[in-house]
């Protein structure tokens, strides 16, 4: 891994813990049926004409699944991952040089693609479309454009919307796949798979319960079932108990419907400063001291779907099942 390139981003030290409990083939990696169908087609194909498989474009909330499924693609092309953090790579020589050194059929992951800088990102174009690089020299009447040519690889970009990328670089993959929040029973699966990885035995209600509260998302479940094991550890329930999972869902300030406090930080703002009502993103944004990008892509898909926050032309309002949750 390029190590340079990652970014110090607020889920960095999560990622490290993560990595004994990411899915190691298509089998263990549960739900995003029509994604996973998609992706074992282009890896199946790519190895059937022993080129780089298509570039793909994965989307959707922090989570869910898009670096895990990277990782299976390489793996199972039997490529090495390289993973970068666009908004870490500041020159375009840097990204160059990331590219210059792939082998053939290789899988370069950029993380968070949509922001990466705007001069970085141009040389992708013809490094996607061509293997080959641009490269301007020299400045005025001197300048002169280079080209060096690439091997075949396959980019993979991860982006929480898809809308955010500019239009140049999402036309240049071939295949965008988006990613939705899991179901329940999809949870539990994960859970269940995850609890033997770390050697826990769980009673189904605990499981279930977890499964309730994760809000959709495998990152969050894994979180809640580390605190979970911490409780019966200390505890000494040699099965994990129903009585764990509340304590440590109290402690994570996880409530009855997953929602983390900013989340209800957000539905009570709008309650009690806007009366429930239409409020723009920017006034939401200002209110919260939160950052107008991460309200609308890590928390509001959640509450939308949760059918708490609901979308107006004028702007957000509480539904009422959100307001009779916040009473
Ligand atoms: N489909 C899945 N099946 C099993 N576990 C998953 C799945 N998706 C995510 N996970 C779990 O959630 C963790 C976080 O997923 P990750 O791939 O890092 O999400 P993203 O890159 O979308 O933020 C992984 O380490 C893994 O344990
Ligand atoms: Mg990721």
């Amino acid at each position: 891994m390029e190590e340079r390139f990652l970014s110090e981003g607020s889920r960095g030290s999560e990622v490290e813990h993560d990595t004994r409990l990411r899915p190691e083939n298509f089998q263990e990696y549960i739900g995003q049926k029509r994604v996973v169908e998609n992706v074992e087609l282009m890896v199946k194909s790519a190895l059937k004409r022993n080129a780089a498989m298509d570039h793909a474009l994965l989307s959707g909330p922090p989570g869910l699944g898009k670096t895990s499924l990277a990782m299976l693609i390489a793996k199972n092309i039997g490529s090495e991952l390289h993973v970068i953090s666009g908004p870490a790579i500041e020159k375009k020589g840097d990204l160059a040089a990331v590219l210059t050194n792939l082998a053939p059929r290789d899988v370069l992951f950029i993380d968070e693609i949509h922001r990466m800088h705007i001069s970085v990102e141009e040389i992708l174009y013809s490094a996607m479309e061509d293997y080959r690089l641009d490269i301007l020299i020299g400045q005025g009447a001197s300048a002169r454009t280079m080209q060096i040519d690439l091997v075949p690889f396959t980019l993979v970009g991860a982006t929480t919307r898809s809308g955010l990328l500019s239009n140049p670089l999402r036309d240049r993959f071939m295949a965008h796949l988006h990613f939705d929040y899991y179901d329940a029973e999809e949870l539990s699966q994960i859970i269940s798979n995850n609890a033997k990885k770390m050697s826990m035995q769980m009673e189904d209600q605990a499981k279930s319960e977890i499964a309730k509260r994760s809000r959709g998302t495998p990152r969050i479940a894994n979180r809640i079932l580390r605190r979970v094991r911490d409780f019966a550890l200390v505890q000494n329930h040699a099965v994990v108990q129903f009585e764990d999972v509340q304590k440590a869902l109290k402690l994570l300030d996880i409530d009855s419907l997953g929602l983390d406090s900013m989340d209800r930080k957000i539905l009570s703002v709008i309650r009690n400063y806007y009366q429930n009502g239409p409020v723009g993103i920017d006034a939401l944004s200002a209110t919260l001291g939160e950052d107008k990008q991460t309200i609308e892509e890590v928390y509001e898909p959640y509450l939308l779907k949760e059918g708490l926050l609901l979308r107006t032309p004028r702007g957000r309002t509480l539904s009422e099942k959100a307001i009779d949750h916040i009473n």
